[in-house]
């Protein structure tokens, strides 16, 4: 008898981002379809031809959303199920990022980055997994950061936000066992992004990084660079296939060391 395999789909929410590009290009070269949501929608158009650039049979679907509309993620979860046939994979990787001191701190901002970094995934989780159960199953992945993990100045919203992700995370790695759905988080450190190239002097940006010299980042890294895209890509390309079967709640840190000092 031939074994017909099934095509899995990939959700990767601000898949118009550097991180979520790289991840979404990492599931297709894994043969994954992708649905990429995300605000912005020339960001999706971008990643979507990108990705076929590398992957030209790659079945890619684009949805322009704010992930704070919990109706336009119902829309989006109903939508991609429909077009794909199904959703096995979602990437909580949409997030925003500024500082919020306390002696400063803007409540409107707050909220904002709880929304976004931390209500938004357990929206996208919530619309997702009737399509999930309905496979038999499936893969999360929440993107967190290493604010989850160390104090930086200045970082309350974000650090919350964060370290709330891991926690949902590992809860919901319980829940949702029952059903065959694992639910994984990853911990970036500090990464090169446009964030770092758009810097009025990127080399110096990224040396004080690496040292921790800067204040912001004030934590060195051990393996001597910063973390690409490509690294967080890989690392969720291992949590949602088969090779991870047998985890769930788990947090990879993906930092050169940076959280060992
Ligand atoms: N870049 C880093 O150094 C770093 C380090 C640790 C963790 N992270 C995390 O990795 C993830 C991706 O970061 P990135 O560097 O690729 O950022 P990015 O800004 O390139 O991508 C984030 C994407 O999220 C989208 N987005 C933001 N708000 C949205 C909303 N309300 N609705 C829909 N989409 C929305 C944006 O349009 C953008 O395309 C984030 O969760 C971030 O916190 C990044």
């Amino acid at each position: 008898m031939s074994e017909e395999k099934v095509r899995r789909t990939a959700v990767v929410t601000g898949g118009g981002g550097v991180i979520g590009r790289a991840i979404a290009t990492a599931l297709a070269g894994d043969g994954h379809e992708i649905a990429l949501w995300d605000l912005d929608r020339g960001a999706l158009d971008a990643s979507r031809a990108s990705i076929c650039e590398s992957h030209p049979d790659a079945f890619v679907s684009t949805h322009a959303l704010d992930l704070t509309d919990d109706e336009a993620v119902t829309t989006a979860a109903a939508t991609s199920a429909s077009r794909h046939g199904g959703i096995d994979v979602l990437v909580n990787c949409a997030g925003v990022f500024y500082l919020t001191p306390i002696d400063d701190l803007d409540m409107a901002a707050w909220d904002r980055m709880l929304g976004i970094n931390l209500r938004a995934p357990v929206v996208c989780i919530r619309a997702c997994l009737p399509s999930m159960v309905e496979r038999g199953g499936g893969a999360i992945v929440n993107i967190a950061s290493i604010s989850a993990v160390v104090a930086r100045q200045a970082n309350l919203a974000y650090s919350a936000s964060k370290a709330a992700l891991v926690r949902v995370t590992q809860d919901l790695g319980l829940d949702l066992a029952p059903h065959g759905i694992r639910v994984n988080a990853i911990t970036p450190g500090s990464t090169d992004t446009p964030m770092i190239r758009n810097y009025d002097d990127p080399d110096a940006m990224r040396e004080a990084m690496l040292r921790g010299s800067l204040e912001k980042y004030r934590i060195g890294i051990p393996l001597g660079r910063l973390a690409i895209p490509e690294d967080h890509a890989a690392a969720v390309a291992f949590l949602v296939s088969d090779a991870a079967r047998h985890m769930t709640g788990q947090n990879l840190v993906i930092d050169g060391g940076q959280t060992l000092a």
